[in-house]
C-alpha cells in the first residue's frame, strides 16, 4: 500500500511522520509518499526523508496514488473534492469542532480514522496522541510561565540574600497536569495541585506536588477515569479553596478538561483581581472555554497585573519532539491495522480500530462520534 504524507497548511509546524520513522513503515511493506516541503517546520529536509526511503511528490501527484494519508489536522474543506472515494485519511480529527468537514468527508466517499478517538485503554497507550500531546502541552506551559515571571522558580541562596522558591499551583492532574508539576518541581518551585479524581492523590504526591483535596468530589467509574460535572455546592467549596491558594500563588497551569463538555470554570473574575501583580495563568483548557473566566483562546492578555495565556497549541511550538511522538502513535496504530504485506485491514470487530473509525463507506461509525454529533 502506498501511504502518504500531507504537508500541514496555516500556523501548524509539526508533520505526522518525520524522516527517522519512515524506515519503521517500509519495514512494514508500506511504500512512503511525502508532499514537498511537509517536513520544512519541523526541521526535517525532503533529502532526510528520502535518504530514509520516502518519495516526495506534489501534493495533487501525492493525493491521488496514495491509498493513505497521514496528517496532524484535517486538509481545508476546498482540498476535499481532490481525495478519491475509498481512500483512508488518518489525522486529529476534534469531531465537534469540525462536524461539517467530516460530513463532507463521509459523503465523498472517504474513510476517516480520527486519532483523538482512540479508545483510552491499556492496549491502546501506545497509541495515544492526547497523552503525547498533553505532555508536551504541560511541559511548555511550564517553561512558558517561567520565562514571563519576574521571579526565579527556585529558592538561592547568595550573598545578595535569600530568594525564596515561586509557588505554582496546578488545576487539574491528568497527563498534562501531571508533566507540569513534575517540571515545575524540577524548576525547584512549591507545587500545590487540585483535581477532582482521588486515584490522581498519590501521582501528585510521589511527584512532589501537594494535593489539596476538596470534600464531596463526584466519581463515576463508568466515565473511564475521567473526571465528571461536580455539583454546585462542590464548584463553590472549590472554588474558595482555589482562591484562597492562587492568591499565594505566582503560576497558575489551568488542564482542567470534561470530556466531551466546557470545560470548568475554577479561577474566577475576583481570583485573578486579587492575585499578585507579575503572576501568570497559563490556560491550556483555552480552546474548551478556559478554566479561568477571563482567558481568551489563542491570545495573552493582561488584567491587573496578572499575565492570562489561552494557549491550546503548544505541540506546534515544539515541532520536533512533538512530531517524532505523534508518528510514533501513527505506528503503532497501524501495526494493528497492516497485514503481513502491507495491505490495510479494517476489522471493525476491534475494539480500537471501530472506536477510531469516524466515517466509512459513507455511514457514521464510531459510537462516541455519533454521541457527539447527536447521529441516530
Ligand atoms: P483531561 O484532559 O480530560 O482532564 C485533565 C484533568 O482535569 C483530569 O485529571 C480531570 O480529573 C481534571 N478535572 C476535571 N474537572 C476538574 C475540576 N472541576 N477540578 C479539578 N480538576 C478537574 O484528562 P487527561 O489528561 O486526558 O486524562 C485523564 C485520565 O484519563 C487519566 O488520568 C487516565 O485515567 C485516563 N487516561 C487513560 C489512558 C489509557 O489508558 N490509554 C491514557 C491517558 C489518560
Amino acid at each position: 500500500m502506498i501511504i502518504g504524507i500531507l504537508k500541514e497548511s496555516g500556523t501548524e509546524k509539526r508533520v505526522a511522520i518525520l524522516p527517522g520513522e519512515v524506515s519503521i513503515l517500509k519495514k512494514m511493506g508500506l511504500d512512503v509518499f511525502v508532499e514537498t516541503g511537509a517536513g520544512e517546520s519541523a526541521f526535517a529536509t525532503d533529502s532526510a526523508y528520502i535518504a530514509a526511503g520516502a518519495l516526495t511528490a506534489e501534493r495533487k501527484d501525492l493525493i491521488s496514488k496514495s491509498a493513505m494519508l497521514l496528517a496532524i489536522n484535517p486538509p481545508l474543506e476546498d482540498d476535499i473534492s481532490s481525495f478519491n472515494d475509498g481512500q483512508v485519511l488518518c489525522l486529529v480529527l476534534n469531531p465537534v469542532e469540525n462536524s461539517k468537514w467530516l460530513e463532507n468527508a463521509r459523503l465523498h466517499g472517504l474513510t476517516v480514522l480520527a486519532l483523538d478517538l482512540v479508545p483510552r485503554i491499556t492496549r491502546a497507550q501506545s497509541m495515544d496522541i492526547l497523552s503525547s500531546m498533553a505532555t508536551v502541552s504541560g511541559y511548555k506551559a511550564v517553561l512558558d510561565a517561567a520565562s514571563l515571571l519576574p521571579r526565579f522558580f527556585p529558592m538561592f541562596m547568595s550573598a545578595a540574600g535569600t530568594i525564596k522558591p515561586s509557588r505554582v499551583l496546578i488545576l487539574g492532574a491528568g497527563v498534562a497536569g501531571l508533566q507540569a508539576i513534575a517540571i515545575a518541581r524540577k524548576l525547584g518551585a512549591i507545587v500545590e495541585v487540585f483535581d477532582v479524581r482521588s486515584a490522581v492523590k498519590e501521582e501528585v504526591k510521589s511527584l512532589g506536588g501537594k494535593f489539596i483535596e476538596v470534600e464531596g468530589a463526584k466519581e463515576d467509574a463508568a466515565a473511564g477515569g475521567y473526571a465528571v460535572e461536580q455539583t454546585a455546592e462542590f464548584k463553590l467549596k472549590q472554588q474558595e479553596l482555589i482562591q484562597q491558594r492562587a492568591i499565594a500563588a505566582d503560576v497558575v497551569i489551568a488542564t482542567a478538561q470534561i470530556p466531551g463538555k466546557k470545560a470548568p470554570v475554577l479561577l474566577l473574575k475576583e481570583t485573578v483581581n486579587a492575585m499578585k501583580p507579575g503572576s501568570v495563568i497559563v490556560d491550556l483548557a483555552a480552546s474548551s472555554g478556559g478554566n479561568c473566566e477571563l482567558t481568551q483562546n489563542g491570545k495573552n492578555v493582561v488584567v491587573n497585573g496578572v499575565n492570562i495565556i489561552g494557549k491550546s497549541d503548544y505541540p506546534s511550538d515544539m515541532p520536533t519532539d512533538a512530531s517524532k511522538m505523534f508518528g510514533c502513535n501513527i505506528i503503532n496504530l497501524l501495526k494493528i491495522m497492516v497485514d503481513k504485506d502491507g495491505n490495510l485491514n479494517l476489522n471493525m470487530q476491534d475494539d480500537i480500530i471501530n472506536g477510531t473509525t469516524a466515517v466509512h463507506g459513507k455511514e457514521y461509525v464510531s459510537q462516541r462520534v455519533k454521541h457527539m454529533l447527536n447521529i441516530k
